[in-house]
């Protein structure tokens, strides 16, 4: 049980403060490791401090914005120099207003500009992280893509519903996957493992069609909790998957089983 001990360690988690972050820095710090929360959300980390606070765990919080492209490097750079990290999240979900338009009427300004918040900003960060990681001897990097990254949507669950996955989630998560594999490849003799995990719809008080057709089609019957996804995340964050990188793991109730 040892190997799955992350006692000592620095964990930095963007969008730490949301629905799939905020079950995995309360993981995170529940197998022993101290927490940064890097969100754009200063707010939010008023109210979620205190939880953190009366459950004992080590959380701290360090004010980020993903969508400031050319402060990236910098920005890593810093949490480097301040925390030495040895596990980097990418969880922040950062979108445009018009986000959740369908494929037949999404713009390409739009689309646009969600890769470039979404999927760039999540490859930099992995990059710049990686680098830094490789520097001080290893560690681990974990990017959150989706089934969506992977299979394609089933559109059955959206029927007679306004609300549909955008086409943009789709190339987003698919090449949030596809660069894991290359800083896999390229860190894996400087001890730096980049793993993505794959979750399945989250349960977030969606419209009751869509639950229900949603839990027809999963084998495990139901939708994801947070706590779901952030056991896998600090699995591979942790020595037990010491010999994983490069892998997509899908964390779906069987969604993709299918
Ligand atoms: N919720 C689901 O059903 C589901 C399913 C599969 C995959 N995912 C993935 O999980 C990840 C998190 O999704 P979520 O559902 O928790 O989203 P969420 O909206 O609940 O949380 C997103 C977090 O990111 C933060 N954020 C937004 N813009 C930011 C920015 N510019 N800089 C820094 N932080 C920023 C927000 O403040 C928030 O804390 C995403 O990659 C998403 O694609 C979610």
């Amino acid at each position: 049980m040892q190997s799955f001990a992350l006692d000592g360690r620095t964990a930095i988690v963007t969008g730490g403060l949301g629905l799939v972050g905020r079950g995995i820095v309360t993981e995170l710090a529940e197998c022993g490791a101290n927490v940064i929360v890097a969100d754009v959300d200063s707010a939010a980390w008023g109210h979620a401090r205190k939880g953190f606070d009366e459950a004992g765990l080590t959380v701290a919080f360090d004010e980020m914005d993903v969508s400031k492209s050319a402060t990236l490097q910098d920005s890593v750079a810093a949490f480097d120099r301040a925390h030495e990290p040895v596990i980097w999240v990418n969880a922040a979900y950062p979108r445009t207003s018009d986000w959740g338009d369908g494929v037949e009427t999404v713009t390409s300004e739009s689309w646009s500009r969600n890769v470039d918040m979404q999927m760039n900003s999540a490859c930099i960060l992995a990059s710049e992280a990686a680098r830094h990681l490789a520097a001080r001897g290893g560690g681990s990097i974990i990017n959150i893509a989706s089934i969506y990254g992977v299979v394609s949507p089933d559109f059955a669950v959206y029927d007679g519903l306004e609300m549909t996955t955008p086409p943009a989630y789709a190339a987003i998560k698919g090449g949030i996957i596809a660069y894991t594999r290359y800083l896999a490849g390229y860190w894996g003799g400087q001890g730096v493992r980049v793993n993505v995990v794959c979750p399945g719809g989250v349960f977030a008080d969606q419209p009751k069609s869509f639950v229900a057709a949603y839990e027809a089609r999963t084998p495990l019957g139901r939708m994801a909790d947070p706590e779901d996804i952030a056991g896998p995340v600090a699995f591979l964050a942790s020595d037990a998957a010491r010999y994983m990188t490069g892998a997509t793991l899908m964390v779906d109730g069987g969604w993709t089983a299918r």
